[in-house]
């Protein structure tokens, strides 16, 4: 087999070959000797069915003869230094055997070396909105998630990424720093995929507990509370604020925030709640922390 291809067996048959690149070169090269457009789907790997459904909608949207390419790479500058980056899953095999049945022909998947080589001193500053929500709890995150996801896009140069609207803030500072960067990139945002009990996939649900996995369905509990107040014609943010909060607190999650925020600036709405509007949630159980949000527009 060529290196660099991956020939993945499920249960009965082969399935098709898919190029991984380990180095930035590896990846030139293989970008530039292929025609057709370039739908990305970055990842951190430890990839589940949300994954699965953005790299679907790659495929669809590069047809056959458009090239759907993937990273896997776990960026350690948006991990704290108190955070789950050494922890985080890493099933690479799982990974690219679901990359491959998921449709995608090729994955980056470089070292934190290979990325970040000597002298690498460059960031990118995520603005206001990089500061506020997780950006305070989590300083440095979003900073961290720019400058990784500007050098994959100058590395991959797709015509469009696609990225979940699980991380809500994420996808709205990346769709900013394209703008305000001039990168020619479409960013496509794909819906939450959830799990028959409303919680959102995520990475990071797998290290809960049976009991706390039970419980973790109460922030779309939450959300869906404040929704069909909010249909109904509510708009007293105090009242969502306590409510969300209340539902949460009451399946033993500590709330960090659970807030109806105008959905593109992000402000959270202090009084009378207006549109469009998030409502946005970030709770930990354990020392697992989950984020979800439900647009109202
Ligand atoms: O959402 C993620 O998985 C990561 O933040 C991303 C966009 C791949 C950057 O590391």
């Amino acid at each position: 087999m060529p290196h660099g291809f991956v020939s993945l067996k499920t249960d009965s048959q082969e399935i098709n070959r898919m190029n991984i690149c380990k180095t930035i070169s590896e990846f030139r090269q293989y970008r530039h000797s292929a025609a057709g457009k370039v739908i990305f789907v970055p990842t951190m790997g430890a990839l589940h069915e949300g994954h699965g459904s953005l790299v679907r909608m790659a495929r669809r949207l590069a047809g056959p003869d458009g090239i759907v390419a993937a990273s896997i790479f776990v960026n350690p500058t948006q991990f704290g230094p108190h955070e789950d980056f050494h922890k985080y899953p890493r099933p690479f095999e799982q990974d690219l055997a679901n990359l491959t049945a998921w449709g995608a022909d090729v994955v980056f998947s470089p070292s934190p070396e290979e990325m970040y080589g000597p002298g690498n001193a460059i960031s990118i500053d995520p603005g206001e909105l990089g500061t506020v929500l997780d950006g305070a709890i989590r300083p440095g995150h979003f900073r961290g998630v720019c400058t990784v996801v500007a050098k994959l896009l100058g590395i991959v140069e797709p015509a469009a990424m696609i990225l979940g609207q699980k991380d809500f803030q994420q996808q709205l500072i990346l769709k900013h720093m394209v703008r305000d960067l001039n990168i020619p990139v479409e960013i496509i945002t794909a819906p939450t995929l959830r799990e028959p009990d409303g919680l959102a996939m995520s990475s990071r649900n797998r290290y809960l507990s049976p009991d706390q996995r039970s419980r973790a369905a109460s922030i779309y509990q939450a959300l869906s509370w404040a929704t069909d107040q909010y249909k109904s014609g509510m708009r007293d943010a105090a009242a969502l604020v306590a409510g969300m909060s209340e539902h949460l607190r009451q399946a033993g999650l500590e709330v960090q925030y659970a807030l109806p925020c105008h959905a593109e600036t992000l402000e959270v709405y202090p009084k009378a709640v207006g549109a469009p509007c998030v409502f946005l949630i970030a709770a930990k159980l354990g020392t697992t922390r989950l984020i979800d949000n439900v647009v109202n527009s």
